[in-house]
């Protein structure tokens, strides 16, 4: 963990958060690197999700939530931890994590502590008016149900997803960003006729495994954590957690969960006119129905719902955990190199001219240069410091798939070196063929 610590921060992708002020527990900021990475991932569960599959819509709500959803969802009076204080150290821990130099004798009763962030909505200051910042993206999406349903007429089984920010008032945020109090989810809840629920949690399982794969998380790095009864979350059936084995340890990377009919069941009106499964509260505000009427029967059906909710943070940290190699290359000399997936790399290629400033070389490197970008297959640079051998070990560290010089036989015959992040081979092309062959690295055909 230190030494992704380090590169993180030397590099460029993960900063701590109001750093020159001492920073912030739980707070991180993403660098110039970091961003691209976390676009691509963003981006490569967005297509997967949403581009791949015809029966799934995307959704982009607000952050501030309306008190009333998270009092239907159950999260004003269930999202809490146990937090105990430590009479000793004078610090507050979460009761599962307190730390083994407190001892018991010290420690005060455990007192249930919400996660959920308060603020102020509106100019008056009285407590009146007070919105949440949304713990979970999941919300947002059940009370948009029926608006997705109605503009894009969707039957049974279909999915909305949601890629965005959520706020947990950690009592003990650690492990890097592993446990923040402000992260990214990528969220989809997948409707399905009720009775077909078991077998649609068990596809999507598959499927999430399968993605991460592709994301370049080996299944050697995964276990499946089947939650037992007692310690599922009060909306769900039936959990699945995706473990990764975190530099710290084997931790959640993903929950499938089988939520059954508690969401729209929860925020629907004419609850007692639907033949609701799960144990909801009465709901005497909402004022629309989430339901489907059957085609044939016409009856009105709560779906159920299967949600893989990943965390945008933690799918960082696991592959760049994956990504980190250093490898001895002879002679007492060795290299960090981030084996990261091209479609996930910050810089897709970077563009060297062989010496800085020749007016021959960078000429023809920007106009490359200018090519490749144009492919909008992400960030190209152009590295004009002359230093091919610096060059290399700059984008070897920081996952850039290709490197490509520019000499001045480029000038005479039209080819450049073309050099592979992982194998370190060098072979000569045709500049013309490049952005052809760029493309393959980076979509891996
Ligand atoms: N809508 C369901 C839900 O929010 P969750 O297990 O509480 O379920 C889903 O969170 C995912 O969000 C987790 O698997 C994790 O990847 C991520 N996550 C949760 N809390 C986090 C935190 N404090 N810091 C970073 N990621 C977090």
């Amino acid at each position: 963990m230190d030494d992704l610590v380090s590169l993180c921060k030397r590099r460029g992708f993960i900063f701590q958060s109001g750093e020159i002020y001492g920073g912030m527990q739980g707070m991180y900021d993403y660098g110039p690197l970091g961003v691209e990475l976390k676009n691509n991932l963003k981006q490569a569960w967005w297509n997967a999700m949403v581009y791949e599959n015809d029966n799934i819509e995307g959704l982009d709500a607000a952050i501030l939530t309306n008190p009333t959803i998270l009092k239907y969802s159950g999260h004003e009076d269930t999202f809490t931890d146990p937090m105990v204080d430590c009479k000793s150290c004078n610090q507050r821990f979460r009761l599962d994590q307190v730390p083994e130099h407190c001892k018991k004798e010290d420690l005060t009763e455990p007192r249930q502590f919400n996660l959920m962030f308060k603020t102020n909505v509106g100019p008056i200051e009285d407590g009146s008016s007070f919105g949440y910042l949304r713990p979970e993206t999941a919300q947002s999406i059940f009370t948009n149900f029926k608006n997705v349903v109605d503009s894009s007429s969707k039957s049974l089984p279909f999915g909305i997803a949601q890629i965005g920010k959520a706020f947990r008032n950690e009592i003990t945020p650690r492990n890097f960003i592993f446990r923040v109090r402000e992260f990214e989810q990528m969220e989809l809840e997948f409707f399905v006729e009720p009775g077909t629920d078991e077998d649609w949690h068990k596809k999507w399982v598959q499927k999430r495994l399968d993605w991460w794969e592709d994301q370049g998380i080996p299944m050697k790095s995964i276990e499946l954590y089947d939650v037992p009864k007692d310690e599922l979350a009060h909306y769900s059936k039936g959990t699945i957690d995706v473990m990764y084995k975190f530099p710290h340890g084997l931790e959640e990377l993903e929950g499938i969960a089988n939520r059954t009919d508690f969401d729209l069941g929860s925020h629907t009106k004419n609850q007692d006119e639907l033949n609701i499964s799960a144990n909801v509260v009465e709901n005497k505000s909402s004022n629309t129905r989430l339901a489907i009427q059957n085609i044939e029967t016409k009856e009105w059906v709560v779906p159920y719902v299967i949600e893989p909710s990943a965390g945008v943070d933690r799918g960082v940290l696991a592959i760049m955990n994956e990504a980190y190699n250093v490898e001895t290359l002879g002679e007492g000399k060795e290299r960090t190199v981030l084996k990261l997936m091209p479609h996930l790399s910050p810089v897709k290629a970077a563009v060297i001219p062989l010496k800085k400033n020749n007016e021959e070389l960078v000429k023809i490197a920007s106009s490359l240069k200018s090519r490749l970008q144009k492919l909008n297959l992400g960030r190209i640079i152009l590295e004009n410091t002359g230093n091919i051998g610096k060059g290399y070990r700059r984008h070897d560290e920081i996952g850039t798939p290709l490197c490509i010089t520019i000499d001045f036989d480029s000038i005479e015959d039209n080819t450049a070196t073309l050099r592979d992040r992982d194998t370190m081979n060098q072979e000569r092309m045709e500049i013309d063929k490049i952005p052809e062959y760029l493309i393959k690295v980076v979509n891996g055909l």
